[in-house]
């Protein structure tokens, strides 16, 4: 550990501390890279909130997929995952998951993790959309959460020193190198960090959206990050509506009813009584991907069939009292709170903003194209293509988790310190909210509405154009820290704004419809099989999107 000592008045001293891989950020995949990386060396994990309790994988629900019987393939498995992402999905890195989550799987059962199990006493799996064979597994619809806290309890049993509350305020790059990262502390102290090697784990970034299911900490900071130091992200365009969020009562606007609830035999009505899947998938019905889901829930309330409360109908009543008890007692127990007997009567769901499948690109081994920087979990892209399989985000964390935690730890020892200019230069950023005008939260709801309105499900040239400007002028203002301790709130809006800046780009270059990306105004000849795209991509140096050339 070595201090910077500050040169002016106004300026803190900050105390580097020192180690050999840095992760930042606690959920589920940043967890499983640091619990991999704290056996090459000495590991500190960074987490904007008590470690655990944040980012998204405590808060899913439905499951987990992994091939665990015969009758199932890696081969089925990774079919299913390419054609449920339109192919847009790196083929590598689908094969890594689909061979690997079984193992990742393994290592959570023999760490302790409770999952529901059948008669027979094999770990137990139901129907999710978009698959050929009921392949998720679960505990109950608290599938995050049970992993999360046997994670957190392995996690306990290395050495990894974890300081939990601090927003990271940016990467430090030296000589095109990532070095460690700055962040702030709870009372606006910077918090320096060198590593030899540091794991981006930040997670998503919905928050950008009026209507979410990400927890407060999905927004978008990892991409912000990444970008700024000039890593390069890719199809940041697409971001997937879960189909069935709630829709009322207002403070639970967009909360995420689980997959699980189709999966367990729970059907989608109209406001006139219609099983309206019917027409839009006949035979995956409520069971097809969600982009196809969210599509013809919106069509469906955009064309007045929707219920009073903007939604449509999600009806389990149908089903035994018993599995809705032992199978959904979440959903059960939420809907009883907001006057629901999910038993009796039906829920009222509609989209919410839920995953970005875009993100850093990234090798197999979880390098980013940024030397010295890894990453891993929804901060990256690839994986799931232009539209994610439910089952395969929980799956991701812990492959891809392993896999950089351990390329992180594997990276030779470097003698370099941080500069003082990357202290200074951040002081300086701080220092101007502390002179600022306009509230966080002022910009934040803009933001927001003018995300959902026009970068959301259906998009046009037009509207993308129209919400760019706005995100263009809300940049532009100047944001307001009352004191030190706000000064955190400031520079996540910022993030917000990055993030969403790079969604609503990716979305223009896109000029095609695929996966969760659908574009009103383009009339394509092609289907996502025969599209002459591949990844749209953005650095600070180059956009973009590949073309394909077929034989
Ligand atoms: O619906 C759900 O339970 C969500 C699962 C997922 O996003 O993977």
């Amino acid at each position: 550990m070595y201090v910077y000592d500050a040169p002016y008045n106004k300026m803190r001293s900050a105390e580097v501390m020192d180690c050999h891989v840095l992760v930042i950020g606690s959920g589920g995949a940043g967890v499983r890279a640091a619990i991999e990386a704290s056996g090459y060396g000495k590991t500190i994990l960074l987490s904007k909130t008590l470690a655990g309790k944040g980012g998204c994988t405590p808060m899913a629900e439905g499951g987990y997929n992994a091939v665990l019987r015969e009758q199932d393939s890696c081969e089925i498995h990774y079919g299913d995952t390419m054609k449920g992402g339109s192919y847009l999905n790196d083929p590598e890195l689908v094969r890594i998951l689909v061979a690997e989550a079984p193992e990742r799987m393994e290592d959570l059962l023999r760490w302790g993790a409770v999952f529901d199990v059948t008669d027979c006493c094999e770990v137990a799996q139901r129907p999710f959309g978009g698959q050929s064979f009921p392949r998720t597994c679960y505990a109950g619809d608290r599938t995050g959460h049970e992993m999360m806290v046997t994670l957190i309890e392995r996690l306990a049993s290395t050495d990894v020193k974890v300081i939990s509350e601090v927003t990271v305020l940016d990467l430090v790059v030296e000589s095109g190198r990532v070095v460690g990262a700055l962040g702030l502390d709870g009372k606006g102290n910077i918090v320096a960090v060198r590593a030899d090697a540091t794991v981006l784990a930040t997670g998503g970034g919905t928050q950008i959206y009026d209507i979410s299911t990400n927890s407060s900490s999905g927004t978008g900071d990892g991409f912000a990050i990444g970008y700024r130091a000039g890593a390069e992200l890719i199809d940041m365009e697409m971001v997937q509506f879960h189909p069935t969020g709630a829709v009322y009562p207002y403070d639970a606007r967009g909360r995420l009813i689980t997959e699980a609830v189709r999966g367990e035999g729970g059907v989608l009505k109209n406001a006139l009584g219609e099983r309206f899947m019917e027409k839009y998938d006949p035979v995956k019905k409520e069971l097809s991907t969600r982009d196809v889901v969210s599509r013809a829930i919106a069509t469906e309330i955009l064309e007045g069939r929707g219920t009073a409360h903007g939604g449509v109908y999600l009806d389990v009543t149908h089903l035994p009292r018993q599995q809705i008890e032992e199978r959904l007692p979440v959903m059960l127990e939420q809907f009883l709170k907001f006057g629901v007997d999910i038993r009796e009567e039906p829920m009222e769901v509609a989209p919410t903003a839920h995953h970005i499948m875009g993100g850093l690109r990234i090798s197999p081994h979880g390098e980013t194209t940024l030397p010295g920087l890894y990453a891993c979990g929804e901060v990256t892209g690839g994986v799931h293509g232009a539209n994610r399989l439910g089952g395969n985000a929980l799956a991701d964390t812990q492959v891809f988790g392993k896999r950089a935690g351990e390329s992180a730890g594997r990276a030779p020892r470097r003698d370099v310190r941080i500069g003082e200019k990357a202290i200074e230069a951040q002081e300086e950023r701080l220092s101007l909210f502390l002179g600022g005008e306009v509230p966080p939260s002022t910009v934040v709801r803009s933001l927001r509405t003018a995300m959902w309105e026009g970068a959301g499900i259906f998009r046009t040239a037009r509207d993308l154009e129209k919400t760019l400007g706005v995100i263009a002028h809300l940049s532009s203002l100047p944001l307001l820290a009352r004191t030190r301790e706000n000064l955190g709130e400031c520079c996540t809006v910022q993030n917000m704004l990055l993030t969403a800046t790079l969604v609503v780009r990716g979305a223009l270059l896109r000029k095609e419809s695929r996966g969760a990306h659908t574009r009103r105004d383009v009339v394509q000849a092609w289907d996502a099989q025969t599209s002459p795209y591949g990844h749209t991509y953005q650095s600070l140096t180059r956009s973009g999107i590949e073309t394909v050339v077929r034989e």
